[in-house]
């Protein structure tokens, strides 16, 4: 884990996957604590929310730490400076390719950046724009996904990109799984799903027991019903609001065919569903209406446990992976 390690100042080449709502001060200044490198979400949070969390981190932690922004927020300039200000040494680009504007302000400030690559082209362009490290993350993670699996992007990805790290993410729930990434090439990896049961975490008790009741299967993407009205996939447990998302998009579809509904409109009706769903599940314990997002790594999520006992289990498989291979090699 040198490289990785060595790239985020840390002891372990594990990021904290920054999840809204569940990566605030609180899991990120544990995770930093116990040796990983933790990731505020910023969300659709506002500059001055922004700032006060980072100092919230930063009075909970004296480790690094990082700030995931999303790259359509509208206020992403001052996000940037927000973080600058406050000596956020790394930040996250995500949901999108970064401008190329926000790379070097943020480059200019001192700060590294991190961008997501879905494909090759795209990586060895982030790498041309000033990406200093590479987040490839496999549609088995949890949130928002692409279509590609880990498996396949990390071998289409990892044996090309050698100049910067590139951090794997999306279904890891053991060391095993780190170990073998990193003798792919990988510099790290970046896990979300297996850190929302930490003990330090604030997501509400009823959304940590979904995820220790939940399987792999159980953690879908986003069904979408028609074509013409797509649907960004987004994966999560199944629950209520999942069933009610079908009838929204049948209902929706039939107004429009009814010529109810224009097609835009009928487009940010589908869209607008899952409006402060995370929210709900997240904090107030909505569990049945609200957006479950996990990944298939939720199966591995057994128990509520303290985020140093999660990363000295990930880091104690790893380590265990390469003694019984040393000691079957002797
Ligand atoms: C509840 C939840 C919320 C998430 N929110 C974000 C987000 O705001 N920004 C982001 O870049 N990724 C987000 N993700 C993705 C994680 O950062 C991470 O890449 C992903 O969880 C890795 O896959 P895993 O869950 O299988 O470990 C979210 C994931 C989950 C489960």
């Amino acid at each position: 884990m040198a490289r990785g390690a060595a790239f985020f100042g840390t002891r372990y080449a594990i990021m904290g996957g920054a999840m809204s709502w569940v990566s605030e001060r609180h899991l990120v200044a544990a995770l930093s604590n116990a040796g990983a490198f933790g990731v505020i979400a910023c969300g659709a949070m506002e500059p001055p929310r922004l700032a006060e969390e980072i100092a919230g981190t930063q009075a909970l932690t004296d480790r690094p730490f990082g700030v995931n922004l999303i790259t359509m927020h509208p206020r992403l300039d001052q996000l940037v400076d927000v973080c600058l200000a406050a000596g956020v040494g790394h930040i996250v680009f995500a949901g999108g390719i970064p401008p190329g504007s926000a790379i070097k302000k943020a480059k200019d400030g001192g700060a590294k950046v991190v961008c997501f690559a879905p494909a090759l082209v795209l990586a060895k362009r982030l790498i041309r724009s000033g990406a200093d490290a590479l987040v490839i993350e496999g549609s088995e993670a949890g949130g928002h996904i692409g279509p590609v699996s880990l498996n396949v992007l990390a071998q289409e990805i990892l044996p090309h990109v050698t100049d910067v790290p590139v951090f794997v993410a999306g279904g890891i729930g053991r060391g095993e799984a780190i170990l073998s990434y990193l003798e792919m090439g990988a510099a790290g990896a970046q896990i979300g799903t297996r850190f929302v049961c930490a003990t330090e975490c604030i997501a509400h008790p009823a959304f940590k027991k979904a995820f220790i009741r939940g399987q792999a299967r159980d953690a879908i993407p986003t069904v979408q019903l028609d074509e013409t009205f797509p649907v960004i996939p987004v994966r999560a447990l199944q629950n209520a609001g999942t069933k009610r998302f079908l009838e929204h998009q049948a209902e929706t579809i039939r107004r429009f065919r009814a010529g109810e509904l224009d097609k835009e409109a009928a487009q940010l009706d589908i869209e607008h569903f899952w409006a402060g769903a995370l929210r709900r599940a997240v904090i107030d314990g909505d569990v049945e209406n609200g957006s479950l997002m996990a990944g298939q790594s939720v199966g591995m999520v057994t128990r509520e446990q303290p985020a140093a006992e999660i990363i000295a289990e990930l880091v104690g498989q790893a380590a265990a992976a390469i003694a019984a291979r040393q000691q079957s090699a002797a």
